[in-house]
């Protein structure tokens, strides 16, 4: 999916307060007002309600999240609701959003005001993504795509219930009512998906009836005659979401009301606890199995680590993933400091850049339209004003980068799943069994610890329960520096990073490094690196030479990265089951050369390979997984899923071999995926 600048909405408004969009010339909704045209038309004057009780989840569609009218009646609705069904999911998209004080300010009718100040406190900003926002203890989740609604239907996963279609006047705004549109939709239905639209243009009905749903006309309301109504009824099996889930699961087949065990998790470090988070999250409990004494303590274990988003010129796969990850991990981040007294602050961080100037900077975030909530490009002298202290080089601000204990963030994931998640310290995975269609956690000594359903491994590489040549992986030394604030003179409102990162100080202490090493497994602390770290940190701080310190602490740890960085999260290909876990070896394996049609292990995931990015890409990574395991939507656009595939190295060693011989291309290896490095 390529990156395109979101432009916010213009809104003016009519005589009577209607509020009207200047670049289409039309009406964001009718004179008689937004609730009764939701009511109405898109909540079927209850007839919607009636098809989301008892259900696990409900998941809508909607073209043209707007103002948020719709959203704001379908969450009221579902709330006044008392036999509402456990989760909805309410999907939108808008090519123009407007501002978070635009949508401040906009007037609600008092039955959706409180809601509506909720939803424009949690407001994002304005970047090519998709952003979460969870409300009422998570049990309603928006999920909100910034873009044109053709780019963003193909990259969306989940299986739809109902189709809000709510764009502009068909004839002022045809992008949103194309064909193309239709057919993207039908790819998203789960059976029996309704559609529901105030428009009745015959193109409309026409494009829905051609792309499988049945037209029912219904009754329109403020002076319209007839409004539209579909249900997804199409001739010919189609190929849906829903139906390659449910024959092609990523998706473990967990009933509705799991018990304790049936999802384990391998490892309580920050992408386990950050998977059993979104695990309960969508109402998914989760065993917690960790070989140490405590949480956190081996890779997530410093006292500080910092988080915040990447620039890249391309915005590639790579800086897109990153820059979803750190807006989610600044929510998750402000959530643990709020509600679980987390030391942290989403407040700010500063990243020198050395290799472009000033004007170079802004052409880029200009070019990507980025948002000054997000990232803005500063010289030295402004840079300096935010962090505090004197800064050489010119930097990007990030205004919700920041840092955070990891290891406290991870006890408020568990602590934060209101009793969904059970850990179990000292527990030491020894290997993973299939037993009919069922897991079996095994203990070194070979006793069966758990037989859960599912079962996804968070144990930093995940090479051990899945063999050494499932995927490229690296582990990587790192050694932190710990100094007394009293050592260095001014230090800094805000993290700074670049070469090396220093934190603001933390009880009388300053964390700073880090340096790093491939292939090096030695534990204890080098004094030369200690002292390559006081370098690093002189540069950060504009200091003419390193601090003299006469007492220096530190800590060693060793994290695991991938050959391309970005994490190993999803479903684990079949092909690597079969050739590492016993009970596996009969699995279809199928094809490696797509990843969307890669056959996978049921029910058995990773989240793994976080890299030196830990914290900020924890959330996003997990809620990925989650969401597979759980059959929701997913958090992220098909192309980063993609991306951070467990099975991509295989598909680009297929692909490569097939581009060297094509005649071979139906035929993907068996057995285990060779894991060069540098892939
Ligand atoms: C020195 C250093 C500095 C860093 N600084 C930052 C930073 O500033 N910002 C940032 O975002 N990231 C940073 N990172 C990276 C970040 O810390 C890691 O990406 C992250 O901690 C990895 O989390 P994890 O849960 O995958 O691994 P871990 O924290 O290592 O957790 C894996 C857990 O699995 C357990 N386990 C393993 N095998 C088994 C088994 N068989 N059975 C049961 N349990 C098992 C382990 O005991 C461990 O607790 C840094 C990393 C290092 C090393
Ligand atoms: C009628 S308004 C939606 C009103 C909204 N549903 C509400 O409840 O407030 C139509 C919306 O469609 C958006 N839009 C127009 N063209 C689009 C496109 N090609 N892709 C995505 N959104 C688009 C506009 O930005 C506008 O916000």
């Amino acid at each position: 999916m390529r990156t395109a600048p979101v432009v916010a909405a213009e809104i003016v408004f009519e005589d009577d307060g209607t509020p009207r969009s200047r670049a289409y010339g039309d009406v964001y909704h009718p004179r008689s007002g937004a609730l009764a045209q939701a009511r109405h038309v898109f909540l079927a004057d209850g007839a919607l309600a009636e098809r989301w009780r008892g259900r696990e989840r409900f998941v809508v569609l909607e073209t043209g999240f707007g103002l948020g009218n719709n959203f704001l009646a379908t969450w009221t609705a579902w709330r006044d609701d008392a036999a509402h069904g456990r989760r909805l999911h309410y999907v939108s998209i808008d090519e123009s959003p407007p501002t978070r004080a635009a949508l401040a300010a906009i007037a609600r009718d008092p039955a959706l005001a409180p809601r509506a100040a909720a939803l424009a406190r949690r407001w994002p900003p304005l970047t090519c993504n998709l952003h979460r926002i969870a409300f009422d203890d998570d049990s309603v989740e928006l999920l909100l795509a910034f873009g044109a609604v053709s780019a963003w239907l193909p990259q969306l996963v989940a299986a739809v219930d109902a189709f809000f279609l709510d764009g502009f006047a068909p004839a002022r705004n045809p992008a949103m009512w194309e064909p193309r549109i239709f057919k993207a939709m039908a790819r998203l239905a789960a059976p029996d998906a309704t559609v529901a639209t105030w428009s009745a243009a015959r193109a409309v009905r026409d494009g829905l009836a051609s792309a499988g749903f049945a037209i029912e006309r219904a009754a329109g309301s403020d002076g319209k005659r007839d409004i539209t109504r579909a249900r997804f009824a199409p001739r010919v099996a189609p190929c849906t979401i829903a139906r390659r889930t449910a024959t092609r699961p990523f998706a473990s087949g967990l009933a509705t009301t799991p018990s304790a065990a049936d999802v384990v998790v391998v490892g309580a470090g920050l992408a386990g606890c950050a998977v059993a988070a979104a695990l309960a999250r969508r109402g998914l409990r989760a065993l917690v199995l960790e070989r140490g004494a405590e949480v956190a303590a081996e890779a997530s274990g410093n006292a500080a680590a910092i988080f915040h988003g990447i620039v890249h010129r391309e915005d590639g796969r790579y800086a897109r993933f990153h820059r979803a990850a750190a807006l989610a991990a600044a929510n998750e981040v402000n959530d643990a400091i709020e509600r679980h007294g987390v030391r942290g602050s989403a407040d700010g961080l500063l990243r020198l850049e050395t290799r472009l100037d000033l004007a170079a900077m802004a052409s880029i975030v200009a070019a990507q339209g980025l948002p000054s909530d997000y990232v803005v490009a500063l010289d030295a002298d402004a840079a300096s004003r935010i962090a505090g202290v004197r800064v050489a080089a010119p930097a990007w601000h990030y205004p919700s980068g920041g840092w955070v204990d990891p290891r406290a963030l991870a006890s408020a994931w568990l602590r934060g799943t209101s009793g969904r998640a059970e850990l179990r310290l000292r527990t030491a995975v020894g290997s993973l069994r299939r037993v009919g269609d069922r897991w079996q956690v095994v203990a070194g000594d070979g006793a069966a610890i758990a037989e859960p359903d599912a079962v996804v491994v968070c144990d930093g590489s995940s090479t051990a329960l899945l063999g050494a040549t499932a995927w490229p992986v690296r582990r990587q030394r790192g050694q932190t520096t710990v100094i007394a604030s009293s050592s260095v003179g001014a230090l800094p409102r805000v993290p700074i990073a670049g070469n090396g990162h220093v934190v603001p100080p933390l009880d009388g202490r300053v964390w700073t490094g880090t340096s790093t090493a491939w292939n090096d497994d030695v534990v204890d602390l080098r004094p030369a690196e200690q002292r390559r770290n006081l370098e690093r940190l002189a540069h950060l701080l504009g200091l003419a030479r390193a601090p003299e310190v006469d007492a220096l602490s530190g800590r060693v740890a060793f994290r695991w990265t991938s050959a391309d960085r970005l994490p190993i999260a999803g479903a684990v290909p079949a092909a690597i089951a079969a050739a590492s876990i016993a009970g596996c070896e009969d699995l279809a394996c199928g094809r490696l050369d797509r990843s969307r049609l890669v056959e996978r292990a049921p029910g058995l995931f990773v989240c793994a390979a976080l890299g030196s990015r830990g914290v900020a890409s924890a959330s996003l990574a997990a809620g990925i997984v989650a969401a597979q395991v759980a059959g929701a939507p997913l958090p992220a656009e098909a192309d980063l899923v993609e991306a951070v595939d467990p099975a991509r190295f295989a598909v680009r060693q297929v692909r490569r071999g097939a581009a060297g011989a094509r005649d071979d291309a139906n035929q993907p290896p068996v057995g285990p995926i060779a894991g060069s490095f540098g892939g």
